[in-house]
């Protein structure tokens, strides 16, 4: 793993929007994973800034997102299909139609998640895939405990990450106790993997990342078998982490 430390979310997020313009014009065709939660939308508005200026155009872009809530419909706004048009579909010249996310509102949810990983496999893969981290160190919405193997999956959310994303929604109560997630073995089917850690909140994971064993309690330990993965993490998530000597 490549780590990249930068002073600030500013700066991680420049870095990253950087990261991404230059594989989009390495290849206009690139199939991005993308990512929500706070962290990526900083990188998202550099993305539309950058658009706007310099027109970098992913008119052939392919985008999939990791997850999705159960229960919600796209039009729901605390749905990740609304989040990301808000973020950053709207604002550039992606096609709506090769933009891919989990449905979060169908009947037959085995379905679902077949379609989805066909519908990844049938496109060639992911290039290139954003992911944060949870504070207890799922990546998507994969929580501790979930095989290494598992493809996209149904998942019920820990309720450490419940009352993180309340924060979203007006009442915890709100919050959606399932969703959709790419699995693990989805996610590292992915050629490279940009991984951005943001904020002192994230440093116990970021600690648990550099130092720990790879192991299914912690889902992003997987990443360190992955042959591609650059990390860029700020200050605050970075102050007094070690490297195992
Ligand atoms: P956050 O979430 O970006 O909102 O901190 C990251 C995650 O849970 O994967």
């Amino acid at each position: 793993m490549k780590i990249i430390e930068v002073k600030d979310y500013e700066q991680m997020s420049q870095m990253a929007a950087e990261y991404m313009i230059r594989k989009v014009k390495e290849c206009k065709a690139t199939n991005l994973g993308l990512a929500t939660g706070g962290t990526p939308v900083g990188m998202y508005k550099k993305l539309i800034e950058d658009h706007r200026l310099q027109g970098t155009s992913y008119q052939e872009v392919t985008t999939f997102n990791l997850d999705e809530y159960i229960g919600l419909s796209g039009t729901n706004k605390n749905s990740y299909r609304y989040y990301m048009n808000e973020n950053l579909f709207d604002h550039i010249d992606v096609q709506k139609d090769k933009t891919f996310i989990p449905h979060g509102d169908v009947q037959d949810f085995e379905v679902e998640c077949q379609r989805y990983e066909k519908l990844i496999e049938a496109n060639g893969g992911i290039d290139l895939q954003i992911l944060g981290i949870g504070s207890n160190g799922h990546i998507g919405f994969n929580e501790p405990g979930t095989s290494f193997d598992s493809k996209t999956h149904v998942v019920d959310l820990k309720s450490s990450t419940i009352e993180a994303n309340a924060r979203f929604f007006n009442r915890i109560e709100e919050v959606p106790t399932q969703a959709v997630t790419m699995g693990i073995s989805s996610i590292m089917r992915s050629k490279e993997i940009l991984l951005l850690i943001s904020g002192e909140g994230k440093k116990e994971a970021f600690h648990q990342l550099l130092n720990g064993d790879v192991t299914e309690n912690f889902p992003a330990s997987v990443l360190k078998n992955h042959p591609c993965v650059t990390i860029i993490a700020d200050e605050a998530a970075v102050s007094g982490v070690k490297l195992r000597s």
